[in-house]
């Protein structure tokens, strides 16, 4: 397994006056910020070479665990030849990963407008600039495998992509870290079944065990940020947050599995989008992947009846 070792800021050197009404300090513990720098010094990845690019496809191996597919456990489903469900998995895990990018596209624009001219020497602000290279390098990475699999990019819809801009161009505080804890929620217990999946390819599995490691930090960055920064907020500004993030989730989450994608599998494209959106199975997967996210949302105030409606709409409760 290969490494890519980053430096960690040295330890600040400690004064050697103290004012005589202030108790000795035991140790000054680590910021959150500083452990996250720590353990991406430690563990984080180079795509470019810790993944097999030049390994042929088998053409047996789905593009994600046939119990994510959006059909899986349908009538259609049962109805596919294997050879559909190949391709079918093969497109949908494209269309995630090209939903990925566009969103980590728009993170990282709301990353760095955050950090302007902040302090050089805060953990937070070299932390926040790792997640950043963490994101290029994934981006890359997903841009990559799809080019591997030679599936086109799949884009959000106009509408969505038009909403994106907006918000990487003002959303701040709460509301950015919210929208993308949300991204990385979702798509971290989907990727957890995918890197272990034993008919998946190889690729992917790889992809999604380097995407694993590097997003748990950032989901720990997100949620400190957040927690953080809502700290002493109002009933109305966290009802505002609350339903902003909401309407963010339901962009990300509509998004992820795009519907060209069972044309693409030789499906009836209008009963196919009828049947993944009425396929329980797969809501109640999305249920329980979410469950962990919505009760930190629950616990700082951010799940508003207005925000759990459109999160209902989404099946992410
Ligand atoms: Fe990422
Ligand atoms: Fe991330």
């Amino acid at each position: 397994m290969s490494t890519t070792a980053y430096p960690t800021r040295p330890p600040a050197a400690s004064s050697t006056r103290r004012p005589a009404d202030r108790p000795i300090a035991v140790e000054e513990p680590s910021s959150g910020s500083q452990l996250l720098l720590d353990s991406a010094a430690v563990l984080s990845y180079d795509p470019a070479t810790e993944v097999d690019w030049d390994a042929p496809l088998d053409p047996d191996h789905f593009g994600l665990n046939p119990e994510w597919s959006t059909l899986y456990g349908t009538d259609l489903w049962d109805e596919m030849t294997h050879q559909q469900r190949v391709t079918l998995t093969r497109h949908e895990v494209a269309s995630i990963m090209s939903t990925g990018i566009w969103f980590e596209m728009i993170l990282q624009q709301m990353v760095i407008r955050d950090q302007y001219c902040g302090n050089y020497a805060d953990p937070d602000f070299q932390f926040a600039l790792t997640e950043v290279a963490d994101e290029c390098r994934h981006s890359i990475m997903f841009a990559r495998a799809c080019a591997k699999m030679e599936i086109p990019a799949y884009f959000p819809r106009r509408s969505s992509i038009e909403l994106g801009r907006g918000f990487k161009a003002l959303a701040s505080a709460e509301i950015a870290y919210g929208g993308i804890l949300v991204a990385e929620e979702v798509l971290d217990v989907m990727q957890r079944d995918w890197m272990r999946g034993a008919d998946v390819l190889p690729i992917v599995r790889t992809t999604s065990r380097i995407h694993v490691v590097e997003e748990s930090r950032h989901m720990k960055f997100a949620r400190q940020e957040m927690r953080e920064r809502i700290a002493g907020a109002g009933r109305l500004r966290r009802h505002n947050s609350a339903l902003t993030i909401a309407i963010a989730a339901n962009v990300i989450v509509s998004n992820m599995v795009n519907e060209s994608v069972y044309a693409a599998a030789g499906l009836d494209p209008k009963r196919a989008v009828a049947t993944a959106k009425a396929n329980e199975h797969h809501h109640t997967l999305m249920r329980s992947s979410c469950a962990h996210l919505m009760e930190f949302l629950d616990e700082l105030g951010l799940l508003s009846r207005p925000a759990m409606k459109l999160y209902q709409r989404v099946s992410m409760i």
